[in-house]
């Protein structure tokens, strides 16, 4: 039997995926750009079996047994296997390909979040059936057919997937453009708002607004190719203030188009509305102070939860406005309110204090994650890492 242990981490589009080319080889309208999350607070952790006494191929996805009918996961698997048959497998026959396989995959963070995890997941998924097989080279174009958004969170930092041209999608892969550091301690928080609404998914969503709006048309003929363009200028000359207008710009226009969709979908709640409007608010005083370096920027996937890319100079001061701004309802929720990186003492000027209390609406997000942009997935080896039995191939 061989067990393989993978972790893969989470990644925000700042330029968005939105719309597909082909629905099959799921290929996208236009390129897109995403920062990789650390491994350290949120990922998806799988781990794949492969063995001769194995009778069926079999699936558990955050501790329960499910089909493995979903074309997506047979499409991942068989592309690894016809890549791994190319090549001689390390010190065994061809028999390993006709082995059945386990897989056992779970999130350390709460669907709830409807934070990415079909990104982390599938990357995790291609990630560790590549280790199994012994397959080298691109795992991207493998992640996408997963889910397309997956193809980013197969490497660190700053990353791109490149739409492509070919009908077959072979040139349509993502690739790193720039590290972790690239913008020096950034943080991320997540803020989570208190919406159980019931929403359209991002592949319905997608498939209705490149069918019905007409805005669509415009953000793909005119729009986002520029703003690719100067996304790309932006990370090339570091200039921070650029990359949050251009950040703020993306995500705005993505659910302009989904608003223009028919009928609409609606992914932002009033909440969303409001995070983003503080944000709108905290960059006009540090523009007025001349501190470009210190804004912040929103970026809101289909859901409501904004995702803040803050400077880490001013990463506590914005969770203590958040904090004042959108203090949780009740005290059980207080003490895990700031869940992940733990912040430093929480203080606020007079003048972010009184923006706070203008603007305090207790009770809206549940609670908020304190991260960092980080590195690309990796192998787990420490002891109990397994999510299978190395020796019955079962569910630990
Ligand atoms: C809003 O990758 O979930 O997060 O390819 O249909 O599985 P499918 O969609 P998915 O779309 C994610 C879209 C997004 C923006 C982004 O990540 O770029």
């Amino acid at each position: 039997m061989r067990t393989v242990t993978c972790a893969a981490p989470v990644n925000i589009a700042v330029i968005k995926y939105w719309g597909k080319r082909d629905e099959r080889l799921i290929l996208p309208v236009n390129d897109s750009i995403s920062f990789t999350l650390s491994l350290d607070e949120m990922y998806s952790k799988t781990t794949v079996s492969i063995s001769p006494t194995f009778t069926e191929d079999k699936f558990w996805l955050n501790g329960k047994e499910e089909s493995l009918e979903n074309p997506r996961i047979q499409n991942c698997l068989k592309e690894i296997r016809r890549r791994a048959s190319k090549r001689k497998l390390e010190g065994s026959d061809e028999d390993v390909l006709n082995w059945h396989v386990h897989i056992c995959s779970a999130n350390n963070f709460p669907t709830a979040a409807g934070l990415a995890s079909s990104a982390a997941g599938y990357a995790c998924l291609v990630y560790a059936l590549g280790q199994v097989y012994g397959v080298e080279g691109d795992l991207s174009s493998i992640a996408r057919q997963g889910s397309g958004s997956a193809c980013r969170s197969v490497h660190g930092g700053l990353v791109r997937w490149y739409k492509g041209e070919m009908e077959d999608g072979t040139d349509s892969f993502a690739r790193p453009i720039a590290p972790a550091n690239h913008f020096p301690n950034l943080r991320v928080i997540i803020c989570v708002a208190n919406d159980g609404r019931k929403k359209t998914g991002s592949t319905e969503g997608m498939r209705r607004t490149v069918q019905t709006s007409r805005l669509m048309q415009y953000r793909i003929r005119e729009s986002v190719g520029l703003r690719i363009d100067s996304m790309m200028q932006a990370i090339k000359e570091k200039n921070w203030s650029a990359f949050c207008d251009l950040t703020i710009a993306d995500s705005n226009e993505m659910h302009a188009v989904c608003q223009d969709s028919f009928p609409p979908c609606i992914y932002m709640s009033d909440t969303s509305h409001a995070v983003a409007s503080l944000v709108h608010q905290y960059n006009e005083i540090q523009i007025s102070k001349g501190n470009l370096n210190n804004k912040v920027c929103y970026t809101f996937d289909a859901g409501p939860n904004a995702c803040l890319f803050v400077p880490g100079a001013v990463a506590n001061e914005m969770l203590s406005l958040l904090l004042r701004t959108f203090p949780p309802s009740s005290p059980p929720n207080a003490d895990n309110f700031i869940r992940g990186m733990k912040p430093q003492t929480l203080s606020l000027s007079k003048e972010l204090e009184s923006i706070a209390d203008e603007n305090a609406q207790s009770g809206r997000l549940k609670y908020l994650i304190h991260t960092k942009v980080g590195e690309g997935p990796r192998v787990l080896t420490e002891d109990g890492a397994h999510l299978l039995d190395p020796v019955s191939g079962l569910p630990t």
